[in-house]
């Protein structure tokens, strides 16, 4: 008898990409870039700038194809979006004008797969999860960057993905509020196990969340490193005072910048 697949596998292997802006030369973004997301885990990756993070973050939820390479979820080829594999983008997704429960109930209203009454139920049922029953009328607009991003994220889960990859999803947001929001991600995700992929550039966001990092580099970029985190669950920011997260950071901060510091002395 076949074993049972685990959910939310996502497999990447050998994956190039090229953009060909008009009039300019092409981009190589990325190069033989394989790696491998592992179920009920949180993976985060992480580079600098520009190095192709978006890009990967595009192909493994099925928006832009790869000019080489494939992405496989549980063994199946990825071609599509889909709405187990779900993305939090980089800028925000909520529709101005619409409130925030309009926009929560729409992706499964728009399916057809969900009565109007159990869409609200779920919705209701989420908004008060993160502290947002109260706006449910107001309009983005009307919220603060907190408010919005936790808002983007019941959106996604009223979908009851089974991965989601999340692109800098707390960038932009003043440090206490984006602290806030690490802590509210990490005690979602140690309560779900929900398969996430989050995409940061900042080292001590990446560390508190991650059960492992992997780094992007080069040009074109592919995973140049993998760094587990061993840091105990449930997490809270006592972690960041730990030995333990000390050694990690350190041991990060070489594999980031060893080379360049050399450099630079
Ligand atoms: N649609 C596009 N056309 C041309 N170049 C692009 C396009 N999107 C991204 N790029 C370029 O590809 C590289 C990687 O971009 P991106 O994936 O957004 O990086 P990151 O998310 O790590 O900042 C950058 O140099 C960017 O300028
Ligand atoms: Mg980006």
């Amino acid at each position: 008898m076949e074993t049972m697949a685990l959910s939310g596998e996502l497999v990447a292997t050998g994956l190039r990409k090229w953009y060909h802006p008009k009039g300019q030369a092409p981009v190589h973004v990325l190069d033989d870039c394989s790696f491998k997301i592992e179920p009920g885990k949180l993976t985060v990756v992480m580079g600098t700038s520009g190095c192709g993070k978006s890009t990967l973050a595009y192909i493994l939820c099925g928006y832009l194809n790869a000019d080489g390479g494939q992405v496989t979820m549980d063994g199946q080829l990825v071609k599509e979006p889909g709405s187990s594999r779900l993305m939090v983008f980089q800028e925000t997704a909520l529709w101005p004008w619409m409130t925030i429960l309009q926009n929560v109930v729409f992706g499964p209203l728009a399916k057809s797969n969900i009565s109007k009454e159990e869409a609200n139920r779920k919705a209701l049922e989420l908004l008060r999860k993160f502290g947002l029953l109260e706006f449910k009328d107001k309009y983005p607009g009307q919220l603060s960057g907190g408010m919005k991003r936790r808002a983007e994220l019941a959106q996604a889960l009223i979908n009851s993905p089974k991965v989601m990859v999340l692109d800098e999803p707390f960038r932009g947001l003043d440090v206490m509020t984006r602290e806030l929001m690490q802590e509210y991600y990490i005690k979602l995700f140690e309560e779900t196990r929900l398969t996430t992929v989050f995409i940061t550039s900042e080292l001590e966001e990446a560390i508190f969340l991650a059960d492992r990092i992997l780094i992007m580099g080069g040009a074109p970029s592919k995973i140049t490193h993998t760094l587990e985190v061993d840091l105990p669950h449930p997490r809270t920011f006592d972690v960041l005072a730990s030995e333990r997260y000390l050694e990690i950071k350190q041991e990060a901060l070489e594999v980031l910048y060893g080379d360049s510091i050399q450099h630079i002395c």
